[in-house]
C-alpha cells in the first residue's frame, strides 16, 4: 500500500464491531511497535496488552474514551531507559512513545484494525490500576479493534492546514 495513503487512511477508530483483535494481529501491531526508532536506540517502550475483562474494566476505570473496546494497549516507557540529552536532561521517552504508536496505528489500519490514541486518562488512577512502578511512565492508550460497519472517520479527520501553513523555508 501506498504509504501517504495510509496515512490519509488511518482514522480514530471510536467505533468498533465488538470482536477483540485477533492475536496475530496483535502481533502484527506489537512488531511494528518493535520496529520504531527510539532515541540511540534505547528502546525504553513497555507496552501492557489489555484483553481480559478484568484489564478493560481497569482502562474505563481510567479513561472515559474507551469506546465499548475489548482490546487496548497501554504505552509506557521506562525512564531508567530512555535517553536523557546532556546536558539538561531532556528525556526521550515520550516522543519514543510518540513514534512507537504511530508505528502501531498504522500497521492496524494497515491489517483492517483500528485505533485510537488516548491521552485523556487520569494518571493517577492509572498508576494505581496497573500498578506500575516508579519507573514506568504513562504515555497514552491506544484503543483497538475493528470498525463497525457504520464506522467513519470524523468530520474533521482530512481537514488539515496547508503545507504552506505549517512549514517555512529558511
Ligand atoms: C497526542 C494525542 C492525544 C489524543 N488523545 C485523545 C483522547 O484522549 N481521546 C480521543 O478520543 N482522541 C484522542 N486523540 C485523537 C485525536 O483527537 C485525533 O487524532 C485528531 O482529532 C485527528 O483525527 P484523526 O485521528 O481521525 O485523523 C489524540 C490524538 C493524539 C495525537
Amino acid at each position: 500500500m501506498d504509504f501517504l495513503q495510509l496515512t490519509k487512511d488511518r482514522f480514530s477508530l471510536r467505533k468498533f464491531d465488538g470482536r477483540p483483535l485477533k492475536d496475530e494481529d496483535i502481533e502484527a501491531i506489537l512488531s511494528a511497535a518493535k520496529f520504531a526508532p527510539t532515541a540511540k536506540n534505547l528502546q525504553p517502550q513497555k507496552i501492557f496488552v489489555l484483553k481480559s475483562e478484568a484489564s478493560i474494566e481497569k482502562l474505563n476505570n481510567c479513561t472515559r474514551c474507551g469506546f465499548g473496546t475489548k482490546t487496548a494497549f497501554l504505552i509506557c516507557y521506562d525512564k531508567n531507559e530512555c535517553w536523557k540529552r546532556i546536558p539538561d536532561g531532556a528525556e526521550s521517552g515520550i516522543l519514543d512513545m510518540g513514534i512507537v504508536a504511530t508505528h502501531m496505528m498504522l500497521q492496524a489500519t494497515a491489517i483492517g484494525a483500528g485505533t485510537t490514541m488516548v491521552m485523556l486518562f487520569d494518571l493517577q488512577k492509572t498508576v494505581q490500576e496497573f500498578d506500575l512502578p516508579e519507573n514506568i511512565i504513562p504515555v497514552c492508550f491506544l484503543v483497538a479493534g475493528y470498525p463497525a460497519k457504520d464506522a467513519e472517520p470524523s468530520e474533521r479527520h482530512l481537514v488539515r492546514k496547508n503545507i504552506e501553513n505549517f512549514t517555512k523555508e529558511i
